[in-house]
This record gives C-alpha cells, sequence and structure tokens, in this order.
C-alpha cells in the first residue's frame, strides 16, 4: 500500500517567478513587471526581471530536477515570451525557449508538466482592461491554441490556470498585479478567467493533442474554532468566496446559491453569459489541487488567542496542520463525486528570511522537512482510502520571486544565491531525494 512506482513525485516553480530575462528574446511585459515597478507594492522594492535567471539557465535547473530524482517537473509558459502582445503573432525565440526546455526533460525523463497561465498577463491586455475584458477570453483560447499547436505532441500534462482566485486578489483586493480595486470588476475576472479555462479546454480537444489537460484550484479550507452558528457562518462564507467559487462551476458545473444570492445583493454579481457555464464545466482528465494550509476562523477573540497559544506552528509561524492535505481530496471527492484523479500540483512552505546552516554551510530546513513529511503521511493515508491520487509536485524546486514578498519568503529545496544565480541543495532535496528513491526501490 502507499505510494506506488508509478506515482509522480515533482518540483514546481512558475515562469513569472522564475525566469527573469524580462526584456530578452523579444518577450513583452506583463502585469506582473508593470506591478512590481511601483513603489510600495514588493518586499523591498524587489522585481522578477532577474528572479533565477532560468531563461538563461534552464541547465543548472534540469541538474537540480536530476539530482532530486523527480518523475516531472511542473513549469509554466509565459504567455508575453511566446506573444509578446497577447495575440496575433508568436516570438518564435520565446517558443524555441521552452521547445529547448521541454525536449530536455524529456531526453532527461522528467515529465513536463506545463501551466499556461500562472499569473503573469501580457500588459497589452491589461492596457485593454485585462480580465475584466470579455476579449481576453478570446485572446487566452487563441494562446493556447498556439501552444497545443506547437507542444502539443511533446507536452504530456497541460494545465489551463493556475489559481483562478489571484484574479480576484488582483482585480477587487488590489494585493496582486495589476492592482485594481473594484469588487465587481474582480468578480468578472474570476468569471472570465474561468471560461477563458473552458475555451483553452475546447482548443485542446479540438487541437487532437495527445496529452491530459486540468485546472489547477487552490483550497484553503475554513475550519470554525467554535462549534457556534456565528463561526460556522464566518466558515461558510469564507469557504464559498474562497475556493468554492472555482471549484463548483468547474467540478460541479454551477455557482452556488449563496454566491449567487450573496453579490446580488451586494451589487457586485457578473456578468454571465449563455453557455458559459457549459464552458466552464467542460469535462476535463484531471483536478490539480494546491493545498498549503487549512484556516482556522472564529468571531471571538480569546478563542482565536487561546489557538495562537495552544497550536503547532512552524517557525514561520503557519499553522503545522498537514492533516489538510488529506481533508481537501475527501472534500472535493464527496462534494463533486469526482471520477477523475487528482494530482497535488503545489504544496510546501517557506522561511522568513535566511535559513539556518550547519557546519558544512547547508541549509539545515528541518521544518520543510516535517512539513513536506507530514503532507505525504496524509496523502498516502487517503490513496490508501482509495481516493485517485496521481502525483505530488513540492513548491518549489528554488528560492524565487514570491510575488509581493519579493526574495524574502524562501520557498526552495535548493538555495538560491542572488548574487551568483547558483542553486545549492538544501537538506530537504537531499531528503526528497531519498523519499523518491526509497518508493521507487519498493
Ligand atoms: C502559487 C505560487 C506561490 C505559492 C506560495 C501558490 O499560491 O501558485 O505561485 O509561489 O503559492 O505562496
Amino acid at each position: 500500500m502507499g505510494f506506488d512506482k508509478d506515482f509522480i513525485f515533482g518540483l514546481a516553480t512558475s515562469a513569472g517567478q522564475i525566469e527573469g530575462g524580462a526584456k530578452d528574446g523579444g518577450r513583452g511585459e506583463s502585469i506582473w513587471d508593470v506591478f512590481a515597478a511601483k513603489p510600495g507594492k514588493i518586499h523591498n522594492g524587489t522585481t522578477p526581471a532577474v528572479a533565477c535567471d532560468s531563461y538563461h539557465r534552464f541547465d543548472r535547473d534540469l541538474q537540480n530536477l536530476k539530482f532530486t530524482g523527480v518523475d516531472s517537473y511542473r513549469m509554466s509558459i509565459s504567455w508575453s515570451r511566446v506573444m509578446p502582445d497577447g495575440k496575433g503573432q508568436l516570438n518564435q525565440t520565446g517558443v524555441d525557449y521552452y521547445k529547448r526546455c521541454f525536449d530536455a526533460l524529456l531526453e532527461a525523463g522528467i515529465k513536463p508538466n506545463v501551466t499556461l497561465y500562472h499569473w503573469d498577463l501580457p500588459q497589452a491586455l491589461e492596457d485593454k482592461n485585462g480580465w475584466v475584458n470579455r476579449d481576453t477570453i478570446k485572446y487566452f483560447a487563441e494562446y493556447a491554441d498556439k501552444m497545443f499547436s506547437v507542444f502539443g505532441d511533446t507536452v504530456p500534462l497541460w494545465s489551463t490556470v493556475n489559481e483562478p482566485i489571484a484574479a480576484y486578489v488582483g482585480y477587487a483586493l488590489g494585493g496582486f498585479a495589476p492592482g485594481r480595486t473594484n469588487e465587481k470588476e474582480g468578480n468578472q475576472a474570476r468569471h472570465n478567467i474561468l471560461v477563458a479555462h473552458g475555451a483553452a479546454v475546447d482548443a485542446f480537444r479540438a487541437s487532437g493533442a495527445a496529452g491530459d489537460i486540468g485546472i489547477v484550484i487552490d483550497i484553503w479550507k475554513r475550519h470554525a474554532l467554535r462549534d457556534t452558528e456565528e463561526d460556522r457562518a464566518i466558515m461558510t462564507d469564507q469557504d464559498e468566496r474562497n475556493w468554492k467559487f472555482y471549484t463548483d462551476p468547474v467540478l460541479g458545473g454551477s455557482y452556488s446559491d449563496y454566491i449567487l444570492s450573496h453579490l446580488a445583493s451586494e451589487g457586485t454579481l457578473m456578468d454571465i453569459y449563455d453557455g458559459d457555464l457549459e464552458l466552464m464545466h467542460r469535462p476535463i482528465d484531471f483536478y490539480g489541487l494546491n493545498v498549503y494550509n487549512r484556516v482556522p476562523v472564529t468571531a471571538d477573540k480569546k478563542t482565536e488567542a487561546d489557538f495562537s497559544q495552544g497550536g503547532n506552528f512552524l517557525n514561520n509561524k503557519t499553522e503545522y496542520y498537514p492533516k489538510a492535505i488529506y481533508d481537501a481530496i475527501r472534500l472535493v471527492n464527496e462534494l463533486y463525486k469526482l471520477d477523475i484523479p487528482i494530482y497535488i500540483t503545489e504544496n510546501g512552505t517557506y522561511s522568513i528570511g535566511p535559513e539556518p546552516r550547519g557546519k558544512d554551510k547547508t541549509i539545515q530546513d528541518d521544518d520543510r522537512i516535517k512539513y513536506v513529511s507530514g503532507f505525504l503521511y496524509w496523502l498516502e493515508k487517503a490513496i490508501d482510502e482509495g481516493y485517485d491520487v496521481r502525483g505530488y509536485y513540492l513548491w518549489s524546486l528554488m528560492d524565487n520571486f514570491e510575488w509581493t514578498a519579493g526574495y524574502n519568503y524562501r520557498f526552495g529545496v535548493f538555495e538560491t544565491d542572488f548574487d551568483t544565480l547558483e542553486c545549492k541543495p538544501k537538506k530537504s532535496a537531499l531528503w526528497y531525494r531519498d523519499f523518491i528513491k526509497k518508493v521507487k526501490e519498493k
């Protein structure tokens, strides 16, 4: 029992967080380049212009992937690298970069798992009202279609969109690029991105590409700290708005009555066109689940204080609750009677600032090892109970541009030296390598 030999172990990154080469090879600007240039948006005023420089150093990344013995690498394509204006002609230099990456991965026996959209909208489309504009759905489908025609025979696993909630954070809350703060537009943006997902699935089927396609949606399950109506209401409200908004239409076929009635009464309900719900609910081949933690909620200050004192926390002050992965897998299966496999497309933890070093100078990230082994334990439990989970991707291959936290939050199992751009294994990389080896030798 437990993980079998075919189970896919991987590591994950995304283009906007690792590539750098922001102005190289004909790449256009993305909304994150523009957002990061605004004062006060990113920790320490840093930008993704160089990041880990993977655009020039893919070979370094490949060596590190090989070192860990992973079966698969989850990465994303930068839309503005392959289509600098977000539409129209392909930029061949950008396409060639990804071709080299995918070919090299396959040659090394590492399956590319490729996300089309990991938050980095071409700025040229943002200039036309971005995800609020329905035309962006069409442009996304065109971009997807072009990627399928170039890479459809090469890439075995595709995801349309990573964590559509990022569109809401970017258009309603202002916390992410493009930094807009309009609730109704935020709802429109997140709706449109789900429709765009469906349009890309249609393009995939029409292309006859050989691989599988899915979408990645993160679940941060709320837990009421008290068994009271008040706390349960907070839990329901936040569950509805933070993840069911996406999983309901994609996996279940409709928005919940709760969402529709609440947004309508708040005056922020998005326009939903005929056919949108059908598109959002197009059959997919797998569901990509990103799971990092649960979120305890309560209206009571004392309960909250007791929890922060009595709970089980990591050094970064996040709760250590590895069962979150098991809970999320069960929950989606129960809610939507899933008949497709799940891939855990992201799971990982971070340090704030530098991590401790041992005598040999290797980073001793014991907290990360504790976190990941806890999650893998609960994942294995879910698999043993019969849930169909086919893979697990640890976030992240290396320390990288952690969006608004800049380079201060470090998620890598490889340490990135942002001066020399060398990446060295942390203790967790060795641990993960040994873990994978043991499973494969079983
Ligand atoms: C995102 C990643 C991010 C990670 C850690 C996920 O929500 O997909 O891009 O780096 O969380 O915060």
